[in-house]
Formats: structure tokens, C-alpha cells, sequence
């Protein structure tokens, strides 16, 4: 997974445990509304990942809050965003000098089902490169990658169709104007991380 980053991105990721909830902070406890106990557990792994990732850069002890937007809160200085889905989670974080804005997303390495493939694609959508099999899958995950990127600096909430995704290229544009990097991997999941590097978008 870290083969597909940008030099300035940290990315980690964790299979999520029982008791993973124990890591979250008290404020961040506080700020993310009561939840099915495997959500918390989920926020949690994610967080202890983000934890250790800040810790690499010298940023200690920050508590990553959740915002009433659902978006998380980073300390001054650095972006970041987090993911999870039944087994895994995982965080990437920047410095904002280098990288505007972050988001990553985190999905079963397997088909999307048709129906959801019918909300989440467009005409617009390049995906001829990928491998067939999970192309659909890929592309969904690129769209919640991208709304999380993109949704801190705009604060408008997008729907699948408001995201053109070319895979085939590595980018994505936003109705809202954003032009979002893209990178992917697939084994043993699928995990993309859109990116919007400083003066771009
Ligand atoms: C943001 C969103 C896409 C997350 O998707 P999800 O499948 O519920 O959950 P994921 O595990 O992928 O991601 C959860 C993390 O996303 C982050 N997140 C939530 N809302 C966010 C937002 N508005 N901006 C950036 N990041 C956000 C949080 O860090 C959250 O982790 P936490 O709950 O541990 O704090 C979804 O919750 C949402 O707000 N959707 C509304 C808009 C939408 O769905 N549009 C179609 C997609 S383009």
C-alpha cells in the first residue's frame, strides 16, 4: 500500500481487533456520537493508525476529533483522512504545505454488484485499464476517496454523479471544479487514495 503514495504521504493500515475502541483518545470518545460498538472499534483502529502515523512526524498525543460534518479534525499543519470497512482500517496523513487535502477509502478486494454499479458510474467514467473484475469496485471506492478529499475544502456534499473519475489517467474531477490525484492497490485489498496537491485543483 505504501508503494502507491506520493512521497509526502504517510499510509498505514490495520486489521481491526477486538477492544480497538481502548484507542481512542477520551476527547475523540467524545466527539464521535454513540455507535454500534464495531463502528467505534473501527474509528478507533483508525485512529490508533493515524496516531502512530503524526507520531513519525513528531506530533504527539493530538486528539483527531470528529466534526458534526463527519469529517476528521487533524492538527495545524497536517490533512489526512481515515477508512474502514467490516476487517480493516486505514489513514494516510500530509503535510498541508505539500498536500492540500486527503481522502482514502478501503473496500473487500471483490465485484461490486451491479446495482450499486448503476448508482455509482457514469458515462463519463474511465475505467478501461483496470482489471475488468473489480473495476466497478475500484470506482466506487475512488468516489468515497474523493468526496472525503475534496468535501473539507468545498463543504458541499457531492453525490456519485457529481465525481468523473478516469482511472485509466489517475484523476478525478469534482462539479465543483476540484481536479483530485488518484492511486490505487488492490491486494489484499482494494484501498485508493485521492489527493490534492498544493496549487492544483
Ligand atoms: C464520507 C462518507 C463517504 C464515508 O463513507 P463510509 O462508507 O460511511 O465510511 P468509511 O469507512 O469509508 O469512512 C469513514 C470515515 O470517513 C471520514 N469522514 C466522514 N465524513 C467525512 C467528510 N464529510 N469529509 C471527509 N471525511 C469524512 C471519517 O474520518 C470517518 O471515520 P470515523 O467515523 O472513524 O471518524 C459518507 O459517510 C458520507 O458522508 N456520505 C455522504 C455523501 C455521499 O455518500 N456521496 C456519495 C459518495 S461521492
Amino acid at each position: 500500500m505504501a508503494a502507491i503514495a506520493p512521497g509526502s504521504v504517510r499510509i498505514g493500515c490495520r486489521v481491526i481487533r477486538d477492544a480497538d475502541e481502548a484507542h481512542l483518545l477520551p476527547e475523540e470518545a467524545r466527539s464521535i456520537p454513540a455507535r454500534q460498538q464495531a463502528m467505534r472499534r473501527a474509528s478507533g483502529a483508525a485512529r490508533w493508525i493515524a496516531h502512530g502515523l503524526l507520531a513519525e512526524l513528531g506530533i504527539n498525543d493530538v486528539a483527531i476529533l470528529r466534526a458534526p460534518s463527519g469529517a476528521p479534525v487533524w492538527p495545524d499543519g497536517m490533512t489526512g483522512s481515515l477508512a474502514h470497512d467490516d476487517e480493516m482500517a486505514v489513514a494516510a496523513v500530509a503535510p498541508v504545505d505539500r498536500i492540500a487535502s486527503l481522502g482514502i477509502d478501503v473496500e473487500p478486494a471483490q465485484p461490486l454488484p451491479d446495482d450499486i454499479l448503476a448508482l455509482v458510474a457514469i458515462p463519463a467514467d474511465r475505467t478501461d485499464a483496470v482489471d475488468r473484475q473489480l473495476a466497478g469496485r475500484i470506482l466506487f471506492s475512488a468516489k468515497e476517496a474523493v468526496y472525503k478529499a475534496v468535501y473539507p475544502l468545498d463543504r458541499e456534499v457531492l453525490g456519485y454523479e457529481d465525481i468523473t473519475v478516469d482511472l485509466d489517467a489517475g484523476h478525478a474531477t469534482t462539479k465543483t471544479g476540484r481536479r483530485v490525484s488518484l492511486a490505487y492497490c488492490t491486494g489484499p485489498r482494494v484501498v485508493v487514495l485521492a489527493f490534492v496537491e498544493r496549487g492544483a485543483g
